[in-house]
């Protein structure tokens, strides 16, 4: 098990030496590393055991410290971080050769984002390097929004997790990039596509094939937990199935079922955000055989929400 607290200068001191240590974002914790040193990004691959394809994001302080890492801001790119930062947004800007290829995966843009968390944020004022740091889980399995999840999957891995509390929206940031004139979305996340629609005018989504070079980690299968998930009508499966072999994951409605775990009974789509990850641990451990999870309103974190729950599902 990793050592878990909150002293930021027994994470300054590894990360210094080249180590790792997870960190807490407002999203989900982080399995972080200096993002400007090869061998310390090549240390995040091989304990997440990620492939190489699969880019990093980097972590910075403020949106001062961005132009130290990127080419070009476009005036789109400005306006969102000008917004949301310190938040839940990425933006893939072209890279400066100061940033290894290992964490562009050879791409020439770099996903950047500045994480809204007080201990992190104290954190990398104290550094003089940005952090490369991806959701502290084994590659394709559910993210961690406590440190105890990282500490269940990746302790035996790494010395230390700064312990920042629950996430506080845990689901990951939305990834925004640049093309033409055109704000594209690649990733659906914690900042809602009607709320960027706000600051810069219409969007796009990026193709969803995971064959696209651009989205490398937009892998159909990822977020899953171990059993077999599917994604369903609840109310129309409660009627038809042995519900002693199934666990259900319901929105908001109470389906009176021995295995079942309820994001928000409110039916509030933030809050169930802020509970997925859990309830996906949650219901991995329960003696079933397979998990039954119900989609959320097709609208605002909800579209993150259901694009996590179709990718954890089984194909
Ligand atoms: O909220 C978050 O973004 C969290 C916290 C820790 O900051 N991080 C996170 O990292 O979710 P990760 O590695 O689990 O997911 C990063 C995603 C991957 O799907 C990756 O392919 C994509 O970002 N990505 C990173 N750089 C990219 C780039 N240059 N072009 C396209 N996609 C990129
Ligand atoms: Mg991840």
């Amino acid at each position: 098990m990793a050592e878990t607290g909150t002293d930021i200068s027994i994470a300054r001191e590894l990360l210094k030496k080249g180590d790792l240590v997870a960190v807490p974002t407002e999203t989900v914790y982080g399995l972080a590393g200096n993002a400007l040193q090869a061998s310390s990004v090549a240390r995040i691959f091989e304990v997440k055991n990620r492939p190489s394809f699969d880019p990093l994001i980097v972590h910075i302080s403020d949106f001062q410290q961005l132009s130290r890492y990127v080419m070009h801001v476009p005036v789109q790119a400005e306006r969102l971080a000008k917004e949301f930062w310190p938040g839940p947004l990425t933006l893939l800007l072209k890279k400066r050769s100061i940033i290894p290829d290992l964490v562009t995966s050879g791409l020439d843009t770099v996903g950047i984002r500045c994480p809204n968390h007080p201990i992190t944020q104290n954190l990398l004022k104290t550094i003089d390097f940005p952090l490369a740091a991806p959701s502290a889980n084994p590659f394709g399995f559910i993210s961690p929004t406590t440190a105890g999840h990282v500490n269940e999957q990746l302790g035996s891995k790494i010395k230390y997790i700064l312990d920042g509390g629950a996430c506080a929206i845990g689901i990951e940031s939305t990834i925004v990039g640049f093309e033409n004139n055109k704000t594209i979305v690649h990733r659906l996340g914690g900042i809602s596509v009607e709320t960027l629609e706000k600051i810069v005018g219409d969007v796009e989504m990026a193709s969803t094939s995971s064959l696209s070079p651009k989205t490398p980690g937009q892998l159909k299968s990822h977020y899953a937990p171990t059993k077999k998930m599917f994604t369903a009508d609840l109310e129309t499966a409660v009627g038809m199935i042995d519900l002693d072999r199934v666990a259900l994951l319901s929105f908001s409605m109470d389906y009176k079922a021995t295995h079942q775990v309820i994001l928000s009974p409110s039916g509030n789509v933030t809050e169930a955000a802020k509970n997925l990850f859990g309830a996906l641990r949650q219901l991995d451990k329960m003696p079933v055989e397979l998990i039954l999870a119900e989609l959320v309103p097709d609208e605002g974190i909800g579209r993150a929400i259901n694009d996590r729950l179709r990718r954890a599902s089984a194909k």
